[in-house]
């Protein structure tokens, strides 16, 4: 009989068994997790990939974009949520400005975050400027996952957070993207925040699994950031956000419940003293 090792080891989600899910119609459901408590979770509730989104800048750090978010935070946060995992890839988020100058740079950090985290692969936004990395990147035995539509990274030259690929200039841009990142050998691209329509053409021209958050039904998995669909993070209101619970009502109503306790001294009871 083998080790549980070895047993855990055959069941986990690799980059073959999602190219083989969007072969076989099966939808590919994936969550951001930025610790170990959440990863675990994820992994239990049967998440197939679990991104370290470098949304934790916003969502986990604070801030208001994701730029601020450095490599040592990427690896930190990706070696706590593969603690938490038996099963689902992890793929690592490259932040802003690790792989962008060149393309032997952002191949040497994401070098490096597989070899510091255990995670199974790294993301990078963009199209065409990010494909010599890729090709490098997975010339070497990383796969990657790319990234197109709206792109947190490039906020500063969006302007905001409309839907990308509206007008059909940038649309025709975004799938010509889209072949280029499936030719450079990603494994996968997340298309963010454009037309369900545009998504729709995209995955039907691409091999490789498409993976929409706002960018409807037709892809051939979802993605949302883990804070937002359980109603923890409240500063963001996107529409294409489906809230699963409302988690910041229930930790406010569990705290004050037990301030309450503290300052009545109903808390600790005998049973909970020695
Ligand atoms: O950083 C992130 O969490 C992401 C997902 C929203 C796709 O890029």
């Amino acid at each position: 009989m083998k080790s549980d090792k070895h047993t855990l080891a055959a069941k986990r989600v690799t980059t073959r068994a999602i190219q083989s899910m969007k072969e076989q119609k099966q939808k590919i459901a994936c969550l951001t997790a930025y610790d170990y408590i959440t990863a675990k979770l994820l992994d239990q509730a049967g998440v197939d990939i679990v991104l370290v989104g470098d949304s934790l800048g916003m969502v986990f750090q604070g801030h208001e974009t994701t730029l601020p978010v450095t490599l040592d935070e990427i690896i930190y946060h990706t070696r706590t949520v593969v603690r938490g995992i038996n099963r689902a890839l992890v793929i690592a988020d490259m932040p802003f400005m690790t792989y962008q100058a060149n393309a032997e740079e952002g191949f040497r950090n994401a070098g490096r975050i597989m070899k510091e985290t255990g995670a199974g692969g790294v993301k990078v936004e963009g199209g065409e400027h990010v494909a010599d990395m890729i090709r490098r990147t997975t010339r070497a035995g990383i796969p990657v996952m790319g990234h197109l539509g709206l792109m947190p990274q490039s906020i500063h030259q969006f302007g905001g957070y409309q839907p990308r690929g509206v007008e059909s200039d940038e649309a025709k841009r975004i799938i010509n993207d889209a072949k280029i990142l499936e030719e450079a050998g990603v494994f996968s691209i997340v298309l963010e925040k454009v037309p369900a329509s545009l998504a729709k053409r995209i995955t039907r021209s691409v091999r490789v699994p498409t993976i929409g958050i706002g960018a409807g039904v037709q892809c051939d998995g979802q993605i949302l950031v883990v804070s937002d669909m359980l109603g923890l993070y409240e500063e963001f209101h996107p529409r294409f956000v489906r809230k699963y619970a409302r988690l910041a009502e229930e930790v406010r109503n569990a705290v004050h419940a037990y301030v309450q306790d503290v300052q009545h001294k109903k808390f600790p009871s005998d049973e909970e003293s020695y």
